[in-house]
């Protein structure tokens, strides 16, 4: 699959939600670089896209295995379609695949409002680093090296962190965090 091409196509996958196991362990390294990767990859843009999100990491649809696609330039724009409907339209897709992701280096601070689409409803401001150099694999197995800087570094830094089992809710205040916990435990369990 080439994903400088990209095409809204693929398969949608369930994306699991807090506190499902898969979200809180830590994801295997990746192995095999055949065929079902590139597949499963352009499964979970798809699914992406669509939720929509800007980041979707492998645990996220169940598959504990360390990689994360990403897209922080798309745009998506309400349309009316032929028969009337709103829907939306997306273009200038830059999506990006890391496998094996390492976080060789940070500077810097920034805080952002985050979200994810394993935790909905919910909007917090997280500190994160606001560059990072990250060394990863991409889908034929070839290492790279990136210098990310403000929203690519944010999303990076939050993928990541769901291939080492941390929900960004774990990186609120405790006080944040033990709310957040006790309110999504109970709309489960519903
Ligand atoms: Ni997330």
């Amino acid at each position: 699959m080439n994903i400088e091409n990209y095409k809204l196509e693929g398969s949608l996958i369930p994306i699991v939600t807090y506190p499902d196991p898969v979200l809180s362990a830590k994801a295997a390294e990746v192995t095999d670089f055949g065929p079902g990767l590139g597949k499963l990859v352009k499964d979970m843009l798809f699914t992406m896209y669509k939720a929509p999100g800007i980041g979707l990491a492998a645990p996220q649809i169940g598959q504990s295995i360390r990689m994360f696609v990403l897209d922080v330039d798309y745009d998506r724009e309400e349309v009316t379609n032929a028969a009337g409907r709103e829907e939306y339209r997306l273009s200038n897709f830059n999506p990006m695949v890391f496998i094996n992701p390492v976080i060789t280096g940070t500077s810097g601070t920034t805080v952002y409002e985050e979200g994810c689409l394993s935790v909905p409803g919910v909007y917090e401001e997280v500190k994160r680093f606001e560059s990072v150099n990250v060394k990863f694999q991409n889908l034929k197995g070839e290492f790279q090296e990136l210098e990310a800087h403000d929203m690519l570094a944010i999303c990076i830094q939050h993928e990541n962190d769901h291939l080492d089992g941390v929900v960004f809710i774990e990186r609120l205040s405790n006080l944040k965090k033990t709310f957040y916990k006790k309110k999504l435990l109970k709309e489960k369990g519903r």
